[in-house]
């Protein structure tokens, strides 16, 4: 499920840091109401180093699809960079964040600087949930998930790749357009879960939850998928979110 974290002064931080010691496990993804009231963007950074035992992983692709290393990545919505699912103001389908890395980031942080004046609800569907579902509707699936390698990628390139089967254990790793569908079985498999998984949003197993203003969303992006409902936007800057990932210390 979604937790709320409502703790909206510095006194509290206790409270916070146990909520995110919790979604570190994966179990639940977790919303910091007013995150951004509280803390700037760099005091979160020592925040997450110091209270909550996270290593900053500041790889991200950029437009171009090559490696860049930032700690905070920010996706302002401009109508010049539209094509782009990330930029834009469609609905983003459930997706992981770091599936492209064999290595990747357990936890992504997406705090809001400004949201839409409507729309952009964030979609989550836990993998736990997902095997639930999977196991009573399309156990065939399931079994191709569990059982096929595929090779996801991002890197323009080629340098950094990740070769897995989409779901290994509790874990997920699933980016329908960054997942290489030359093979056909791989492609009749990614299209059957491209679909599934649709037509799940708009059941109880798929949580929607809209952040607002200076929230931050939470979550460990190997347990659980993620997506957002489209939004109103004209102008560049009509929604402002900063990313930025982060491993997990043993
Ligand atoms: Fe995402």
């Amino acid at each position: 499920m979604i937790n709320i974290c409502n703790t909206d002064n510095k006194n509290n931080l206790n409270e916070i840091k146990i909520a995110l010691e919790q979604c570190k496990l994966g179990n639940d993804a977790l919303i910091i109401k007013n995150a951004l009231k509280i803390f700037t963007l760099k005091e979160w950074e020592v925040f997450f180093k110091n209270k909550v035992n996270l290593s900053n992983d500041s790889r991200q692709f950029n437009l171009q699809n090559l490696l860049e290393e930032e700690t905070w990545w920010s996706i302002i919505y401009d109508k010049k960079r539209d094509f782009a699912y990330t930029h834009s103001k469609t609905r983003q389908p459930l997706h992981n964040d770091n599936a492209w890395f064999p290595d990747p980031a357990e936890m992504v942080f997406l705090a809001l600087e400004k949201q839409a004046g409507s729309g952009g609800e964030s979609t989550i569907y836990l993998v736990d949930r997902i095997l639930h579902d999977l196991e009573k509707e399309e156990k065939e699936l399931l079994n191709d998930l569990q059982n096929t390698e595929v090779t996801i990628t991002k890197d323009a390139s080629g340098k950094y790749f990740n070769k897995t089967t989409i779901i290994r254990g509790n874990m997920i790793f699933w980016n329908y357009y960054r997942t290489i569908k030359n093979d056909s079985v791989i492609k009749s498999m990614c299209d059957t879960f491209f679909k599934y998984l649709e037509n799940k949003e708009s059941t109880p197993s798929v949580e929607v939850h809209r952040c607002e203003t200076y929230d931050m969303l939470c979550f460990n992006d190997t347990r659980l998928l993620h997506g957002r409902l489209a939004f109103n936007a004209k102008n560049k800057g009509d929604r402002i979110m900063h990313q930025s990932m982060w491993h997990i210390n043993e």
